[in-house]
Parts: C-alpha cells; structure tokens; sequence
C-alpha cells in the first residue's frame, strides 16, 4: 500500500514532485488503472469528477458520514490539500500543483484498492463541522445523534431538556471516538461528561480526541460493560449509539464497514442485545429530571414489540426517520421495563 501522503512540508525542504512512473517491465501484468495525463484534469472541481467517475465505476459504498460519491469525492480533495470542507467551493475553479494532484490521485487509488473508508486514509472525520482523529481503532462517527443534539436540545426546536445550561451531567455509553461526548460538552456547556466504552482500542482514540478539543478537564474516560464502571451515579442525560447490527446485518456489512471494529456494530442476533441492557439499567443512572437518548437503527418494530409499555418518542433527522428514541427519566420509572420486557429475540 502507498503509504499516505505527508501533512505539511517534506522534511527535505523541497516541494514534494510527481512521482515517475516506472516503464512496465515486459511481460509482467499491469494491474494498476492508466492515471490521468497531467494536463487533462486541472481544477479541484475536474479531481471530484474523475473521483466520481473512479467510485462508482469500483462500485464503492458510501456509509462513513459522506452519504454520496461527490461528498466523499470533495472530502478527499480538501484533505489532501489541507482546506476545510466548506473551503471547496470557493476553491473549486483553482487549479492544483502536480504535487497535490499526485496526493490527491494517491488518495482516490488507494480508497479504490482498500476499500477503506475514506476517514480511515486520512485519520480525520468532521461532525458537526468538528475535526475528530480517527483510526481502524474506532468505527468512523456517523451517528444521527451528533444532529439531534443541535437541533433538540437548546436550538430552536428545543422541546427535550428546555435549558441546556441546567444540564450538569451527561454520560455517553460506547463512546467509541468520543465524538458525542465532545458534541455533548459543546451543546452542554455546565456538564461534567463521562464516557465509557469496552474496547482499550477505542479509548485510546477518545483520549486523543478530547487532548485535542482541551477537553481533558471536563470529560472522564472509563473502561467497562455499560454501566459498570460508573457504580451508582446518576445523569441528567444519558446519550448512546451501541452496537446493533442483527446477525443478518452484520452478514451483509459491505467491505468499507469489514475495516471498522466489529465490537462496533455486532448487537447480537437480534441486534438489541445492547439497547435491551441500556433500556434496562437507565433509570438508576437518570435524574429526576434526566433522559436517555439512544439510536437503535432500523430496530424500531422490534423494540417496541419488546417494551410495549415504553413510551418511547422516535425522532428524525435529515437523513433518518426513527432511528434514535428519547425517553425521559419519569417515563422509564413509571414503567419499570425490566418485568414487562416480552423477550422477542
Ligand atoms: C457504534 S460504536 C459508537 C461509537 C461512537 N459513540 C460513535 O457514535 O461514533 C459502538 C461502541 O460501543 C462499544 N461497545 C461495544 N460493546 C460495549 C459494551 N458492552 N460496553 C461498552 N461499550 C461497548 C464499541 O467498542 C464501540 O466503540
């Protein structure tokens, strides 16, 4: 594998060249697709073209917070050239270097060959317009909950926790990269964040995470099952996205989410396995006034068969319709799901 291109100067102190290509030598198989010629793609609106055109012709999937070839086309381009997303569209018409056209050509191959998802090439994901270091450590972020935490709680919509100021705690159960839980601090400005996830792997990629975002002194990082490692301590939110891809899903996964953690999505046969312990425990980790906000996936359908007693209030996002449930604290301990769970699996 091309190893990945070089942030910032080489240590030589020369502009980075393009590289040669080596003359194939007879008789030997050319496995690589022919390049471009230097002079027929010029602009950085030209390299998101000819990225399209290569990802769909590999037929890739796109699932990693860019939902379509031109996102995750643009995403690249900006990265190898060191621009924000949003800086594409000024920049669109520019043209490029041969040394960034050569990083940019490496990054578009080698997201063809591996099959890696593209933040995995690039060590960076944006959620919310926020960097997130990211690795095969983590599963790239892409939950729904990043938005929901915008958009209903405290922004105009603001119906669930009417003053985020008030919140003074929030655990994020399988906090994966720590994205949420660095979400959270921002949306939560007066909380104390605690989160806590099983994997050693993961961890280490959070800790990096909330180094970066100056976060060391607010967000607490705990290894364990769930809510293990937080003994008795109760919330004012719980937020979680945990694993819960069914048995069939997780056959299906396509080759992109193979590169991703596999603790990361495996929710047991039915995929609930996890949500049913979180649904399970909450209400002694909630305040009085608290409330868990969980994303599910598609598993709707089965969750309620198996609490139909829950009033569980389903929200949408842009790119999803009920994938993620509120349920606030009062609710949970009026209806002490534990007994009248119907085991469905
Ligand atoms: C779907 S990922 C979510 C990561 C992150 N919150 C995000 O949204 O990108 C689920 C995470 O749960 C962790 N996990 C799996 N089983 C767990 C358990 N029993 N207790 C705590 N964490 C668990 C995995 O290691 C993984 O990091």
């Amino acid at each position: 594998m091309t190893p990945p291109p070089r942030a910032g100067p080489n240590p030589d102190g020369q502009i980075l060249m393009a590289k040669r290509v080596k003359p194939a030598k007879r008789g030997r198989a050319v496995s690589k697709p022919p390049r471009a010629a230097a002079d027929e793609l010029q602009t950085l609106l030209d390299f998101v073209r000819y990225a399209v055109s290569r990802f769909l012709a590999a037929k890739l999937a796109f699932a990693h917070g860019t939902t379509d070839p031109v996102a995750e086309a643009a995403f690249l381009v900006c990265e190898a050239l060191h621009l924000h997303p949003d800086q594409f569209e000024t920049f669109a018409a520019a043209r490029v270097t041969a040394a960034e056209r050569e990083r940019i050509l490496d990054l578009v191959e080698r997201r063809v060959s591996t099959r890696k998802p593209a933040a995995y090439l690039v060590n960076k994901i944006y959620m919310r317009g926020l960097p997130f270091y990211v690795d095969e450590r983590v599963i790239v972020p892409r939950s729904f909950i990043g938005e929901l935490l915008d958009s209903h709680f405290g922004g105009r919509d603001a119906a669930l926790i009417d003053d985020p100021g008030a919140v003074e705690s929030v655990l994020d159960l399988c906090t994966g990269s720590a994205c949420l839980a660095v979400l959270a601090s921002r949306r939560f400005p007066n909380a104390q964040i605690d989160a806590v996830d099983i994997s050693k792997d993961a961890l280490d990629v959070a800790a990096r995470n909330i180094a970066e975002h100056g976060l060391k002194d607010r967000v607490a990082l705990y290894r364990g099952d769930l809510f293990g490692p937080i003994g008795p301590k109760r919330y004012d939110l719980i937020i979680s996205n945990p694993p819960y891809v069914d048995a069939e899903g997780m056959a299906a996964l396509p080759r992109e989410c193979r590169t991703e953690p596999k603790l990361a999505f495996d929710g047991g046969p039915g995929g609930l396995d996890i949500v049913r312990r979180i649904l399970d425990e909450a209400a002694h980790h909630l305040t009085p006034q608290g409330g868990l906000l969980c994303e599910i996936g598609r598993g709707r359908d089965n969750l309620e068969t198996a609490y139909p007693q829950l009033p569980l209030l389903w929200l949408d996002t842009e790119d999803s319709e009920a994938e993620v449930f509120w349920i606030g604290a009062a609710d949970i301990q009026s209806h002490p799901s534990r007994s009248k769970c119907i085991d469905s699996r």
